[in-house]
């Protein structure tokens, strides 16, 4: 017993480190590979292990893969980001309990009406607010949650793998690239669009990147004087957002414009 106690400590140890090189060379940043065996196992007590029917199971496992940090395949070295606490605090903000209140993100899932075999892009998936329950709506697709923060990607990517969540990729975007793979069937962008420096050749290029008939949806916080949000000169209105999205060739596939209190909620979808 307590050798697995100890290898389930181990092994959330090393997921904890797996993508944050510290040092670079170390063991534990290969999860899973040849060096993992470099962290030793304690002796059992006497008697131990001969009374323990469990088989003792080495670091690592040729079963499971090893972790493959998305931030240095795309060619950024986790030990140049920013201090963690200032992102753990932003991811603190976005995933703050009251939030659901207004957010309401069972509504806003059960809204999109997916069939459950969609992929879905999550475009500044932020802490993954949404990526985690899209990915629970989708047990036959896929979502991408990507982002232009590598600390945020590196959060998504750290709880998909400690909570086993398969079906939840991520990958750094660029500013000025939506990054969406011709497989999207729906674009999913909460609280987003108005970080967008220049929106309408990144919606142009978005809706390239879509397949016909693809959605996208936008959800962005409404005009006026509301207890959430960003300032007045940063919100887009309604007319805005559905004038930048048909600009780009998108066309208005419906709204609801009561499901949140705060925020419109606007699909688009590109024409066959
Ligand atoms: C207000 S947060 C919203 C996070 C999440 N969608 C949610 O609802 O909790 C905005 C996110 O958009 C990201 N972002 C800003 N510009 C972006 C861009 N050009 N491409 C992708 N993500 C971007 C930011 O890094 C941030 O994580």
């Amino acid at each position: 017993m307590r050798s697995a106690r100890y290898l389930r400590v181990l092994v959330c140890g090393i997921l904890a480190v797996a993508c944050s090189n510290r040092n670079r060379n170390s063991a534990a940043s290969r999860v899973g590979g040849a060096h993992a065996v470099a962290i030793t196992t304690p002796a059992p007590r006497t008697g131990e292990a001969a009374a323990s029917s469990e088989p003792l199971v080495a670091a690592h496992d040729p079963s499971h893969p090893p972790i493959d940090c998305p931030l240095r395949k795309q060619g950024v070295d986790p030990a140049h980001l920013r201090p963690f606490e200032d992102t753990a605090q932003y991811i603190a903000f976005l995933e703050r309990p009251d939030r659901a209140t207004w957010q309401k993100p069972d509504a806003v899932v059960a809204a999109l009406g997916l069939t459950g075999k969609e992929t879905i892009v999550d475009i500044g998936a932020g802490s993954g607010y949404f990526s985690f329950r899209l990915a629970r709506a989708v047990p036959k697709g896929k979502v991408i949650a990507l982002d232009v923060e590598p600390e945020m990607i590196r959060h998504i990517h750290h709880k998909a793998m400690t909570e086993g969540v398969r079906n939840l990729q991520v990958a750094l975007a660029k500013p000025d690239d939506p990054g969406v793979p011709a497989e999207a069937d729906l674009v999913f962008m909460c609280d987003v669009l108005h970080h967008i420096q220049d929106r309408p050749p990144w919606l142009a290029k978005l809706a390239a990147q879509m397949h016909k008939g693809a959605r996208l949806v936008l959800v962005e916080f409404k005009e006026g004087k509301l207890p959430e949000g960003p300032p007045e000169a940063m919100k887009l209105s309604r007319v805005q957002l559905q004038t930048l999205a048909t600009g780009a060739g998108l066309m208005l596939d419906s709204e609801k414009p009561n499901l949140l209190p705060y925020q419109t909620f606007l699909v688009f979808r590109k024409p066959h």
